[in-house]
């Protein structure tokens, strides 16, 4: 604003010589220096408008510049975190959907893979149970039950796993240790839906079909979790960060 006053201070300035060497219609000296006045007044009224007119322009498109900058460089991070599983295009996808906050960083990809994973699992835990009440052939009913206990201990390890995750803004995510055992749990959970799944076969079972259905995408997202905690060390090397 004090650069605009100045600025049309400076162009007032300019009009009165014009006006000497000109030959103009006489003009009384006061009636002069109103006419100058209203003149800076105008010009300095037409520039604050035209830079008032830029300050807010630039104040609505860099935000969304910016924005969109982060966006792309979240897209590249997933990407390449996702590089590493087994399914890079659908970990890619099933991320980005529930990426809100653009997030560069590994450890939070990470975390929003297990996110996916937990979500999942939950929404499939008490499908054994669902079943054992639907069941009415007891070699069926018996794998069925033993399901219902290794889909609870599953969703246990998948809450421990959650809540090693769950630290203040300023602690430390990971650690060599803590990846350790989040494998160690993501990698139990797994286990035990393969192992109902297999029960289940060896029983003969008419549930297996739906289940080794309704498991697939469960299956998938802890795979995918497990490959970016294996591959974690090589992962944030890329990004020139380091595990603790
Ligand atoms: C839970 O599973 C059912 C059956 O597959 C599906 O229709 C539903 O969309 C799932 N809900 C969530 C939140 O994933
Ligand atoms: C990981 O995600 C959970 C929600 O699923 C959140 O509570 C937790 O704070 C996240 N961890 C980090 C380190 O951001």
């Amino acid at each position: 604003m004090e650069k605009s006053v100045k600025y049309a201070e400076g162009y007032g300035k300019v009009n009165p010589s014009d006006d000497e060497t000109t030959t103009v219609p006489y003009k009384s000296p006061s009636r002069r220096r109103r006419t100058t006045a209203i003149t800076i007044c105008l010009s300095a009224i037409i520039i604050a408008a035209i830079i008032g007119a830029t300050v807010v322009h630039h104040q609505r498109t860099k935000p969304s510049e910016s924005e969109q900058s982060s966006s792309i460089k979240s897209s590249n991070s997933i990407k390449t975190v996702c590089a590493v599983t087994q399914h890079p295009d659908s970990c890619f996808t099933s991320i980005s959907a529930i990426n809100s906050g653009n997030v560069v960083d590994p450890e939070m990809i990470f975390n929003l893979t297990l996110r996916l994973a937990v979500d999942e699992f939950a929404n499939i835990s008490s499908l054994p149970k669902t079943l054992i009440s639907k069941s009415n052939d007891l070699r069926t009913g018996s794998a069925l039950r033993d399901c219902a206990t290794l889909f609870d201990d599953a969703l246990s390890q998948l809450s421990r796993s959650v809540e090693a995750m769950r630290v203040g803004p300023e602690a430390v995510v990971l650690t060599k240790g803590k990846v350790a055992d989040l494998m160690t749990w993501i990698s139990a959970a797994m286990t035990n839906q393969q192992t109902c799944v297999d029960g289940l076969e060896e029983m003969g079972s008419t549930a297996v079909d739906e289940v080794k259905l309704r498991v697939q995408r469960s299956t998938e997202y802890m795979s995918n979790s497990l490959a970016i905690l294996s591959n974690m060390d090589s992962i944030l090397d890329r990004f020139g960060l380091h595990l603790h």
